[in-house]
C-alpha cells in the first residue's frame, strides 16, 4: 500500500512536469542568483501532497517548496517535486521528481522518476534498487583515476567559498572525467545504475538527496559524508559511489579541500 502510493504520486506529478515542459510557464526567483521555482515545481507538490493525504492524512511530509509539516506519525515522505528546475526552465530533460519514505528516522522507500527520458528509479530497504522494474547495480571499477563522476554546486556559492571548486578543479586537473547534470537525484541514480563510479556534493538539502539515498545503497552502492560516516539527509555533505573507489575518492576530496 504504501509502494501502490509512492509509485502513484511519482507518476503523477511526473505527468504534471511533462505537459508543463516545453511550454510558456510562470518562473520566479527564490534565495540566491538562479534558484528557481516554476509553476511546474509548485504544481507537481500539490499534486503528490494530495496523492499522500488522501491515503494517509496523518503521515508527516517535508517537501521543498512547501516545508516542513510536522504529525506524530513514525512516517515522513520526503519530497522533492522536480529536482534539475534550472534545466527543466531551460528545456534541458536532465530533471525528476524525488520522493523518499522514511519510518521511525531511516529511509525505507525512494522512488526518483524521470518523465523525459523515462526512467523510473524505485528501491526498497532489503529488496533491491529497479530502474524501470529491472534490477540495478553499480560499476565494478576500483580506481578513480579510470572513474567517471558527477558532482553539484549550491546555488548559494558564496556560502563556501572556496570547497566546491577546489575539488572539482583538482579532480578535472588530474584528468578525471567530471561531469555537472543539474540534478543530484539524477546523478545519484545514475550512480546506482552503474554509469557514474560516483558522485559528491558539498551542501544538499534532504529532499534532494533522500529517494537516491536508498537507491545507490540498494543498488551495492556506499553513501557517507565527507569524513566517511555513514550519509544522513539531514546534514549537507554527500559522497555516493560504487563502494569500491569511496576510500581513495574521499582522500581526493579530503586533500582538495582548502585547509
Ligand atoms: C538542485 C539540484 C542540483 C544541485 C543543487 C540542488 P533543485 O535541486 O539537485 O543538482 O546541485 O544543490 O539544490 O533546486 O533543482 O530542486
Ligand atoms: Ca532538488
Ligand atoms: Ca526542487
Amino acid at each position: 500500500m504504501l509502494k501502490t502510493t509512492l509509485i502513484k504520486a511519482a507518476e503523477r506529478a511526473g505527468s504534471i512536469l511533462k505537459q508543463y515542459y516545453g511550454s510558456p510557464f510562470q518562473i520566479s526567483n527564490k534565495e540566491g542568483i538562479n534558484n528557481l521555482v516554476t509553476e511546474a515545481d509548485h504544481a507537481a507538490e500539490k499534486a503528490i501532497m494530495e496523492i499522500i493525504r488522501n491515503d494517509y492524512p496523518d503521515h508527516y511530509i517535508l517537501s521543498e517548496e512547501s516545508g516542513d509539516m510536522p504529525t506524530d506519525s513514525e512516517y515522513k515522505w520526503i519530497i522533492d517535486p522536480l529536482d534539475g528546475t534550472v534545466n527543466f526552465a531551460h528545456g534541458l530533460p536532465l530533471c525528476c521528481v524525488s520522493i523518499g519514505l522514511e519510518r521511525d528516522g531511516e529511509i525505507i522507500m525512494g522512488v526518483v522518476y524521470n518523465p523525459f527520458l523515462n526512467e523510473f528509479y524505485f528501491a526498497q530497504k532489503g529488496y533491491g534498487s529497479t530502474l524501470n522494474n529491472q534490477i540495478i547495480h553499480v560499476s565494478s571499477e576500483t580506481q578513480v583515476e579510470k572513474s567517471c563522476l558527477v558532482t553539484g554546486f549550491p546555488y548559494t556559492y558564496l556560502d563556501e567559498p572556496n570547497g566546491p571548486i577546489e575539488v572539482f578543479s583538482s579532480l578535472i586537473r588530474k584528468g578525471v572525467p567530471l561531469r555537472r547534470l543539474g540534478s543530484a537525484a539524477m546523478d545519484l541514480c545514475w550512480v546506482a545504475a552503474g554509469r557514474f563510479e560516483g558522485f559528491f556534493e558539498h551542501k544538499l538539502n534532504a529532499w534532494d538527496s533522500a529517494a537516491g539515498f536508498l537507491i545507490v545503497q540498494e543498488a551495492g552502492g556506499k553513501v557517507t559524508d565527507f569524513s566517511g560516516t555513514l550519509y544522513s539527509p539531514y546534514q549537507p555533505q554527500i559522497v555516493a559511489t560504487n563502494g569500491k573507489i569511496h576510500a581513495e575518492l574521499l582522500l581526493w576530496i579530503s586533500d582538495s579541500l582548502p585547509k
